[in-house]
């Protein structure tokens, strides 16, 4: 079974900092523990309000990081030529609302492929890693696979969600459906991925997908730094991870 990356995303470091707008709490900072606590990558959403992550919070992580960078944005002109002039190693795009508090649902790769393809491809030729962030439905997969994208992210929200809420039959249905579409992507030959809402009551039954590369966790591994400090709330995810694909292995 293929080894499963963490990533961690450090937007909400950002938010934080923001809400005083000084230069504390500094993202660049979280990133190295998070590297230090054994993070296979960093990620940032730059979006274009700017409320949490800003241009110079790419620049500090693109020279400070030793891990790689994927960096979260839109697919509008304005982030296009920040990536390019960046050269992340990946690049993951996300649908963006103004109005929403984080990124609420899948992109319609489906109903915007021929803008999505033509939008991604000086990415592909800069030599990005590019990953589409979607939910779990074929025709979303199939848009993807088509316009050359390497990578698929699938929308892990509503499961969380749903498990939150203690909806447990809805919650194994959603499971199943992200389980199906793992397997469907990875056939096509897309690297899968998975992430949003991912709290250690969740991870493992989405690392024991076996075709699941890499998860991005955020808001649930920066919340839990207040209460054991960010390297052991990273750590114990990853120790998490890594005993559910054991098991998943074994069984
Ligand atoms: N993956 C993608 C594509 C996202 O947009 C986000 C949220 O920015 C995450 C993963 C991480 O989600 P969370 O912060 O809920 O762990």
């Amino acid at each position: 079974m293929t080894k499963l990356r963490l990533g961690v995303n450090i937007d909400h470091v950002a938010t934080v900092r923001n809400a005083r707008g000084g230069a504390l709490p500094d993202p660049l900072r979280a990133a190295l523990l998070a590297e230090a606590a054994g993070a296979d990558g960093i990620t940032a959403h730059l979006r274009e309000d700017r409320r949490h992550i800003r241009d110079a919070d790419i620049e500090a992580l693109m020279a400070g990081l030793r891990v790689p960078l994927n960096f979260e944005m839109a697919a509008t002109e304005e982030m296009q030529a920040i990536a390019l002039r960046h050269g992340p190693h990946a690049v993951c795009i996300v649908p963006e609302r103004r109005e929403e508090r984080t990124t609420e649902g899948g992109l319609d790769v489906a109903a915007d492929e021929a803008r999505l393809a033509d939008f991604i491809a000086p990415l592909r030729e800069a030599g990005a890693r590019v990953s589409m962030f979607i939910g779990h439905e074929p025709a979303q997969i199939e848009a993807s696979h088509r316009i050359g994208a390497a990578v698929v992210e699938l929308h892990t929200g509503r499961y969380c969600d749903l498990m939150a809420e203690g909806n447990e039959d809805a919650a194994t249905v959603e499971l199943a459906a992200l389980k199906r579409a793992a397997a469907h992507a990875h056939q096509l030959g897309l690297e899968v991925h998975a992430g949003h809402g991912i709290s250690y009551d969740t991870v493992s039954a989405i690392a024991a997908f076996p075709q699941v590369e890499e998860l991005n966790i955020g808001h649930f591994l920066i919340g839990e730094a207040i209460f054991r400090g960010l390297g052991p709330a990273i750590e114990e995810m990853r120790r998490r991870m890594d005993a559910a694909r054991a098991l998943a292995g074994a069984g």
